[in-house]
């Protein structure tokens, strides 16, 4: 098992050589833990697909520091720097089209003319780009087709024998893997709904931004990642719950008012087993939703529960994003 390793400047450092050398590292970012490599060391990407389990046809995201790297590896129109410029440092990935000299590695877009690129925002992160001196090509922290990883204990957890250290600084602040924005047809559009959402990146466009999120079951789809079984708990996930049934887990958003058909929801929930209910958000917060989603699945998701309940969350802002994503998780 990888050690765990504090974010000093040190630690940067040594995580920095790891990268270079063509290691894997465990890697914080705003939106949810990254696994690192450098994004034009073939063998290096070629890892992390392996360590993932990941197949070899969903590409990966490029994280660089600025607009300005971002345009040595793609091509970005005056459209696509007006949404850079909004809303990069953060949780906006743009697919782009990728430069013929971007010396990124023929699998981190897995073939496409396309790339996807981001510029964190997480101060960890941007030192280690910065340390590195590459561009680094990081899928979300986590075994292919399970949830991502939001702390360095789960990482550990899912992909400790395959990192050579993890860089650790926290809990991942959004929570939420960040937002997909093809740009490479006529109108942007989102792939992947994530923090930035579409109405923020409709009044910056000013344009209204729609959705492709595919929700296909399989093959016709625009960004391999919206395969439906993507983000799932090993414990089946149970939507749109007004009760819950013996032996189960419960996800709460908001007051439990709502909940409860037999009892009242507050009793519902003093009912439950220790260990047996989280809440995503008493005060109906969509952001601390968000940031509560991931680690509050992996806690629940337990052997003993026969099945995790989760409550409605409202379908606006970034709640479109939560919703996604427990769709996906309610698959299999
Ligand atoms: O927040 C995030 O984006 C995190 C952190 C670590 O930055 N990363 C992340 O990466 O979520 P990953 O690999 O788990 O998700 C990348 C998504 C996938 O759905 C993938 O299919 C899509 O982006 N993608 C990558 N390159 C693409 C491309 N060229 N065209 C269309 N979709 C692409
Ligand atoms: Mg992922």
């Amino acid at each position: 098992m990888t050690q765990i390793i504090s974010a000093s400047l040190e630690a940067i450092n040594r995580a920095a050589a790891i990268i270079k050398g063509g290691g894997l590292v465990g890697m914080p970012t705003e939106t949810v833990y990254g696994l690192a490599a450098n994004a034009l060391d073939g063998k290096a990407v070629a890892r992390i697909f392996e360590a993932k389990g990941r197949p070899q046809f969903n590409p990966l995201i490029v994280h660089v520091n600025d607009i300005d790297a971002a345009q040595e590896i793609a091509h970005m129109s005056e459209q696509d720097k007006v949404v850079a410029e909004a809303f990069w440092p953060g949780p906006l990935t743009l697919i782009l089209r990728k430069r013929e000299d971007s010396g990124l590695s023929d699998l981190v877009s897995a073939g496409l003319p396309s790339v996807a690129v981001r510029v964190p925002s997480h101060k960890t992160a941007r030192a280690l780009i910065a340390a590195s001196g590459v561009p680094i090509a990081a899928p979300s922290a986590n075994k292919s087709g399970t949830l991502s990883t939001t702390t360095p204990a789960h990482v550990a957890q899912s992909l400790g024998d395959e990192v050579e250290m993890i860089l650790a600084d926290g809990a991942s602040e959004v929570g939420l893997e960040s937002t997909v924005l093809d740009c490479t047809g006529d109108n942007p559009t989102i792939l992947r709904p994530g923090a930035v959402t579409d109405e923020k990146l409709s009044e910056v466009l000013g344009c209204k931004v729609g959705y492709d999120l595919g929700n296909k079951e399989s093959g016709d789809v625009k960004s391999p990642g919206q395969l439906l079984c993507h983000y799932a708990p090993a414990t089946p996930v149970r939507l749109s719950v007004v009760d819950v049934e013996e032996g189960e887990a419960l996800l709460t958003f908001g007051s439990a008012q709502s909940l409860g058909m037999r009892s009242s929801g507050e009793q519902a929930i003093k009912a439950l087993p220790e260990g047996s209910v989280a809440h995503l958000s008493l005060e109906g917060d969509l952001y601390e939703a968000a940031a509560n989603l991931f680690s509050m699945l992996h806690q629940l998701d337990d052997p003993a529960h026969k099945a995790i309940a989760v409550m409605d969350v409202p379908d606006y802002g970034v709640g479109v994003a939560i919703n996604d994503r427990l769709r996906r998780a309610a698959q299999f």
